[in-house]
């Protein structure tokens, strides 16, 4: 059976997320972590009459206890973005923050399946590896960074243009997650919903995009955090049923070394020098096993890919930078 610790659990996707993750049959810890609010949220989930026992943990203290033994660490933890802000404008404060408690996961439990949320995703998840690897416990296959919903909204935005597209088909989201480094594979679904060139191209900025349609909405109150709970909470039970022995693949923000021969396909597209790239990955019960390849990817694509090719470079840059300097 699993067990999950939510680090930046009292926040607007923490609380969300946690409850989801309560409501799985398989998981039979759930232990939240923040910096404030936590015994409450906690307390209100821990009623829930699932599998689960639930515990809140507090402050830095408490970090030790959260996370020993957990199998599965989710971070949502750090500061949301506000109009006119791009998420790299969070990496003053967030950077810190996924630093410290990725050095939690180094000390109390470097065999779980780590997965970030915090953004900016690009330079957090280098910086997770890099602390990983000072500490000598770094396997790539273990870390993710979740840019499932960019896949979601891929789904919901081709539905709001053809309502016969099942909003359930997964529709691959490579490169990195923000702006023009989310690079939606639309050809995949082509066949399907025939979208004319004008249609493509609205819908991909859309997807690039989706995440100011709902910071702008919110007018300084963050950013997306229902919709990522929801995505969130998919990628963490594509995991859950992984370790309990059923694969699954998705498409998310990884160290291509895992990989080599699987990721030449993403390479010879334009990543070519990149360590990390979003991509279709099979993972099993402890990690990243494979990279496979997207087939049918059009001339628009490739261009989208390798205009997202140096902000991907330089997002990465700046996060191994900050633990290396
Ligand atoms: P929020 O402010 O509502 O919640 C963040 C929580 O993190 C708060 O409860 C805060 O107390 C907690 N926190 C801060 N420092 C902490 C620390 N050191 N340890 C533990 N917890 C700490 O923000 P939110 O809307 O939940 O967003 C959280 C992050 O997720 C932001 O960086 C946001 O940009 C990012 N995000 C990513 C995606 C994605 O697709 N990957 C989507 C939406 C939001
Ligand atoms: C999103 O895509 O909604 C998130 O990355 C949050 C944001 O800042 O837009």
């Amino acid at each position: 059976m699993v067990k999950v610790a939510v680090l930046g659990a009292a926040g607007g996707i923490g609380q969300p997320l946690s409850l989801l993750v309560k409501l799985n049959e398989d998981v039979t810890a759930l232990n939240m972590y923040d910096i404030v609010r936590c015994p409450g949220v906690a307390a209100d989930i821990s009623h829930i009459n699932t599998n689960s026992t639930v515990t809140a943990f507090q402050g830095n203290d408490s970090l030790k206890d959260c996370l020993t033994g957990m199998d599965i660490v989710v971070i949502p933890a750090g500061v949301p973005r506000k109009p006119g802000m791009t998420r790299d404008d969070l990496f003053g404060v967030n950077a810190g923050i996924v630093r410290d408690l990725i050095q939690g996961v180094a000390d109390n439990c470097p065999k779980a399946l780590v997965c970030i949320i915090s953004n900016p995703v690009n330079s957090t998840v280098p910086i997770a590896a890099e602390v990983l690897k000072k500490n000598g416990v770094y396997d790539p296959k273990r870390l993710f960074g979740v840019s499932t919903l960019d896949i979601v909204r891929a789904s919901r935005f081709v539905r709001d243009v053809r309502p016969s597209f099942n909003a359930h088909t997964p529709i691959p989201v490579i490169g990195g997650h923000s702006g023009n480094t989310i690079v939606p594979i639309l050809s995949s679904v082509q066949s399907e919903v025939k979208l004319s060139e004008d249609e493509i191209k609205t819908v991909t900025h859309r997807i690039q995009f989706g995440g100011d349609e709902v910071v702008q909405a919110k007018n300084g109150e963050g950013s997306a955090t229902l919709s990522m709970a929801y995505a969130g909470y998919r990628f963490v039970a594509s995991l859950i049923s992984a370790i309990k022995g059923k694969p699954t693949t998705e498409c998310t923000f990884i160290d291509l070394s895992v990989d080599a021969q699987g990721a030449q396909f993403y390479r010879q597209l334009g990543a070519t020098d990149l360590e990390f790239f979003s991509v279709s990955a099979n993972i099993g019960p402890n990690g990243v096993e494979s990279i496979q390849p997207i087939s049918g990817i059009s001339p628009f694509e490739k261009e989208l890919i390798q205009a997202a090719v140096s902000p991907i470079a330089q997002n990465i840059a700046s996060g191994v930078n900050f633990i290396r300097k």
